[in-house]
């Protein structure tokens, strides 16, 4: 459990309408692609996403809609998929937070991005970080995942640009090169 600041900054409290309670912070720990960052003062409702871009500077978070409806700041939390921006960021205190930066360095994520590249999946590229994300998660779950299995899997992942056709090929482009076709 992160701990509840018992500081309160006067100046804060000024700007409050009378009879409000100032809004409570906390400070915590997060463990990012294996990296232990201090969180200090946040807003205990901070989501993840926010606390990932804006406190931490971990930018390769994209944030588009920060209503759970886009995909964009997709992550891993102990393994599983999750929109960062739904998630309360010191209820991840003890989690192991794993973005694209996290995942970049090991192969199945790496041919992932090299096909997105290939195939041109990547327009204007704000949606690709959590893109590559969700289709790792995907194929190391469901490696021979058919057509109507990825569509399912990429429907919480929305991209402006492509009309997706690119991003299907480039799944099949990985499932192929595994399959050695
Ligand atoms: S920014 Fe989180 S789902 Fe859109
Ligand atoms: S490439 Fe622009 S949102 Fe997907």
């Amino acid at each position: 459990m992160p701990a509840t600041d018992t500081g309160s900054t006067p100046g804060a409290a000024l700007e409050l309408a009378p009879g409000l309670a100032p809004e409570p912070t906390v400070s915590y720990q997060l463990r990012v692609d294996g990296a232990r960052h201090q969180v200090h003062g946040a807003w205990l409702g901070a989501s993840l996403l926010s606390v990932l871009r804006d406190t931490l500077d971990l930018t390769t978070v994209k944030d588009a809609c920060e209503q759970g409806r886009c995909g964009s700041c997709s992550v891993l939390l102990d393994g599983r998929l999750v929109a960062s921006c739904t998630v309360l960021a010191a209820d991840a205190e003890d989690a192991e937070v794993t973005s694209v930066a996290g995942l970049r360095p090991s192969g199945p994520a790496r041919a992932v991005a090299a096909a997105f590249v290939r195939e041109g999946a990547v327009q204007c590229g704000y949606c690709t970080p959590g893109m590559v994300v969700a289709v790792t998660d995907l194929l190391a779950r469901r490696p021979d995942a058919d057509d109507g299995e990825v569509r399912e899997a990429l429907s919480g992942n929305i991209c402006r640009c492509t009309g997706y056709g690119r991003i299907l090929a480039a799944v099949r482009a990985v499932q192929d090169e595994r399959a050695g076709r």
